[in-house]
């Protein structure tokens, strides 16, 4: 069995590791949980730069808690100004790659001047602190850009993945009430344009408190501007200074807010903070991606994601890393773009996804076999549980048995990682995100809240604030209370199912809740059924996810039609299209399924958990369901209510 090997960390790599060897982690493990005022307050000391200490390390009234209390400081001016002094002044920031071939090559002391001209412009723009700004931009250097320069002036900022559609992006507009929209043209993926603007366009139309929408030039494609609305970004910029000192900002100073799926039909946007945010990004980029100065990093997710906030942006910046940033596609010209992109590079660090180590599988070996990969040396999983067969394949093709494999896991809301390896340390079991990082306690228990023996599955809840986690969701602290702390009382509920075995190791399961995890991306049941209910044809719809074998999970829907007649193949397809459009093409259903009726409980509630069993077991088979299938599971589901 592949999932009983254990991987021992090579001791080259211990000898070079920022944390090496197994008691040098257990004692930092320790003294976190022993003294952690004094664990956490020295880092910050260390590893930060404030304009003003802190008076308390932490205050924890759960759920609510603030880190660095009274502290003064600035994202903006820790992932850039503080490098100027130093040796990192002209190190390369970002290595960017355009999808179409262009390059850009950006030094710290570059991107510190573009960071801060823009800044300018939206400060002679009268936005403050007190505003927020929503980013609905490509994977180009312009994007970092735009939110550093926020964080510059304590502006909130919200990315939206650019594959959002409109209607997403307009929800978000309005939910955080915004009055600044930063876009671009478009942008390149899979050689096709995504038309941003015109999105924004469209989003735009229902949100009056929009008053300035900013456009950057990146495909060159001809495009509305509204007159008195909208502007071009190089056009502001012309004559603007490039210098502008970063806002000493409170240590609790929202960030971001970053929009996430949860369990109902409307999207939460979760919030995150300056100091204790940036203290757990930077220092799990030096505990799990082991970084060293003379690195070349390459998270190849995207910003709108959580991942790429604080694995592109925050944490490598912060912790002055060289990274690769790349706009497009894997399979862009060919399926050896991120192997041709490693070896132009020279890439030490790769952090991806499951669901993309999947995907090159399937391609085949031949592919990375073209290419040197040998400076490799540490590789990253991120965003779902990881297959042994997968990681063996990640271990050997790509890593050619030499790199050790970190599989990462947290969420949007923990904002840095929480259970992982620490690369010169943990023996490694393929498939377990091993141990918790210092200061995080997570404990599998059961719906009482007791911890369950070794090898039980459970609950995994995290018993003790850390300094990533998140404040709140924007605009509703009862629902932050109510989801993620009254589950179990007192302790951090993460919605993920997990075992411990008796090795102490972390096998994270999946979901427990309505949430779907579909190539990494979280997406809510309810959000897709919300989509569907909107067309005319449609009576009910119920959404669930089922196995795939390259994205995780795969999204399909049951759907009750309203009366008359429908060409059911044709309408399948204009279903999925219109899901693509109300949500965005990452949510489009792989599998549209027409019943007569939904298994309902006696109350009226979709049995999501019977249509669970049938897509995965395939009770129930055949592309159209039948009624008499339905009206079986109907009333096996009225007698167990
Ligand atoms: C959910 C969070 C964290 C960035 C990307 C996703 C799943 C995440 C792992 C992992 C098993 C994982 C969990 C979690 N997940 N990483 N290494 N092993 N599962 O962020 O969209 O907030 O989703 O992703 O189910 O709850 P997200």
């Amino acid at each position: 069995m592949l999932e009983d090997r254990v991987y021992p960390p090579h001791p080259d790599f211990v000898a070079r590791a920022n944390v090496s060897g197994m008691e040098a982690y257990q004692a930092l493990y320790r003294r976190s949980i022993e003294t952690p005022e004094e664990f956490w307050g020295e880092l910050a000391e260390k590893e930060l730069a404030w304009f003003e200490k802190w008076s308390h390390v932490f205050e924890w009234h759960p759920p609510f808690v603030k880190w660095f209390v009274g502290g003064k400081i600035n994202a903006s001016y820790n992932c850039l100004d503080r490098h100027l002094a130093t040796h990192r002044a002209d190190k390369v920031a970002f290595y960017w790659e355009g999808e179409p071939g262009d390059e850009r090559r950006i030094t710290y002391r570059e991107l510190h001047a573009m960071v801060s001209r823009f800044a300018n412009v939206l400060k002679a723009r009268g936005f403050t602190s007190a505003d927020r700004a929503i980013i609905y931009m490509p994977m180009i250097p312009e994007l970092p850009v735009a939110m550093l320069a926020c964080a510059r002036l304590g502006i909130m900022h919200s990315v939206v993945f650019g594959g959002f559609s409109a209607e997403a992006l307009k929800t978000r507009i309005q939910d955080l009430d915004a009055r600044l929209v930063i876009t671009a043209d478009g942008g390149w993926r899979r050689a096709r344009e995504v038309r941003l603007k015109d999105a924004a366009d469209e989003a735009l139309k229902d949100c009056p408190g929009v008053r300035e929408v900013i456009v950057c030039r990146r495909t060159g494609s001809s495009v509305n501007m509204q007159p008195g609305r909208d502007s071009w970004w190089h056009e502001l910029e012309e004559g603007v200074s490039a210098d502008c000192p970063a806002l000493p900002l409170d240590a609790e100073h929202p960030l971001f807010a970053l929009y996430t799926s949860g369990t109902t039909g409307k999207p939460k946007g979760i919030l995150h903070t300056t100091g204790g945010y940036l203290l757990g990004a930077t220092m799990t980029m030096k505990w799990v991606f082991d970084l060293k100065d003379e690195d070349v990093y390459w998270c190849a997710a995207d910003i709108g994601w959580v991942t790429g906030h604080s694995y592109i942006v925050y944490g490598p910046l912060s912790a002055g890393a060289t990274s690769v940033l790349y706009e497009g596609a894997p399979d862009t010209p060919a399926w050896d773009r991120w192997w041709r992109i490693v070896s132009k590079y020279r890439v030490n660090i790769l952090y991806t996804s499951p669901t993309a180590i999947r995907a090159l599988i399937r391609q085949g070996e031949e592919w990375p076999n073209r290419h040197d990969l040998s400076s490799l040396r540490l590789l990253g999983s991120v965003g779902e549980p990881i297959n042994p067969a997968a990681w063996e394949w990640y271990y050997r093709v790509i890593g050619k048995e030499r790199c050790p494999i970190v599989d990462t896991w947290w969420q949007t809301e923990t904002g840095s990682i929480l259970i992982a390896p620490m690369p010169g340390a943990t023996p490694l079991k393929p498939g377990s995100a091993t141990f918790p990082l210092p200061g995080v306690v997570p404990e599998v228990v059961d719906f009482t809240g007791r911890p369950v023996e070794a090898g039980k599955e459970g609950y995994l809840v995290i018993r003790r604030p850390w300094p990533s986690m998140m404040r709140t969701i924007w605009g509703d602290p009862k629902r932050y209370e109510e989801q993620y702390w009254s589950r179990v009382p007192g302790s951090y509920f993460t919605g993920d199912a997990a075992r411990r075995d008796v090795d102490g190791y972390f096998w994270i399961l999946g979901r427990v809740d309505d949430v779907m995890n579909v190539s990494g991306h979280r997406l809510s049941t309810m959000e897709v059924e919300s989509a569907l209910v909107k067309h005319p044809a449609v009576a009910e719809a119920a959404v669930v996810g089922r196995p795939d074998e390259i994205t995780g999970q795969a999204v399909c829907a049951f759907v009750t039609l309203k009366q008359g007649t429908w060409d059911h193949d044709h309408l399948a397809d204009e279903l999925r299209e219109f899901v693509a459009r109300e949500i965005g093409k990452f949510a489009r259903p792989a599998e549209i399924r027409f019943a007569e009726a939904l298994p309902k409980t006696r109350s009226g509630k979709i049995m999501r958990r019977l249509l669970r069993e049938i897509v995965t077991t395939h009770t129930v088979t055949g592309d159209v369901t039948t009624l008499e299938d339905f009206t079986v599971v109907t009333r096996l589901a009225a007698e167990e209510d």
